[in-house]
């Protein structure tokens, strides 16, 4: 179903991303570390994190998913504005649902990131933090994981 995203909600997302892209891994890293405070058992679905010797805090596999996950909801934010739907490259989607298919990925997971991520967004640009801005993260976001959780089968 198509919804309004305006042009002030992407230009929320898009303001606050600009700021914190220069920092992208400090970024990431922390975003993750609070999905894994309030679900430690998800650390255990990553294969980088499972088979590594290095500490969670250095591995860069995990830096960029979680840049995937606001480099994907920034883009998200465009197109609902620009068309009222996300459209992620189709054969793009069916390969990021299959995966979070095959690792165990819960609606609960996307929870906890929703969660941690607008927390990431706020202590990193809190000078310019409103309910406004949250609200429009949220709204890209959902609708992103709503296209991916459409791709969650089994990959053909
Ligand atoms: C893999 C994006 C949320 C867990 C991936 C990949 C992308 C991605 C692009 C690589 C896909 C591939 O190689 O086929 C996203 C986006 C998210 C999101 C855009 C939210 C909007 C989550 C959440 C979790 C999660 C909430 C769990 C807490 C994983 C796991 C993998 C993965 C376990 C496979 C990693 C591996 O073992 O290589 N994700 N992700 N993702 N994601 Fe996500």
């Amino acid at each position: 179903m198509d919804v309004t995203f305006t042009e002030e909600q992407e230009a929320l997302v898009m303001k606050s991303w600009n700021i914190m892209k220069k920092h992208p891994g400090d970024l990431g890293l922390k975003f993750f570390l609070k999905i894994f405070k309030a679900a430690p058992a998800a650390q255990n679905m990553f294969s980088f994190l499972r088979d590594s010797k290095v500490p969670l805090e250095e591995n860069p596999k995990l830096k960029s998913h979680a840049v995937f996950v606001l480099v994907m909801t920034c883009e998200s934010a465009a197109q609902l504005r620009k068309t009222g739907k996300i459209n992620v490259e189709d054969s793009n989607l069916q390969k990021i649902g299959a995966t979070h298919f095959k690792s165990g990925v819960t609606d609960e997971h996307f929870q906890v990131a929703k969660t941690a991520l607008l927390e990431t967004i706020k202590e990193t640009v809190p000078e310019i933090w409103s309910s406004a801005m949250e609200n429009a993260w949220g709204e890209a976001y959902d609708k992103l994981v709503g296209a991916i959780k459409c791709e969650m089968k089994p990959s053909s």
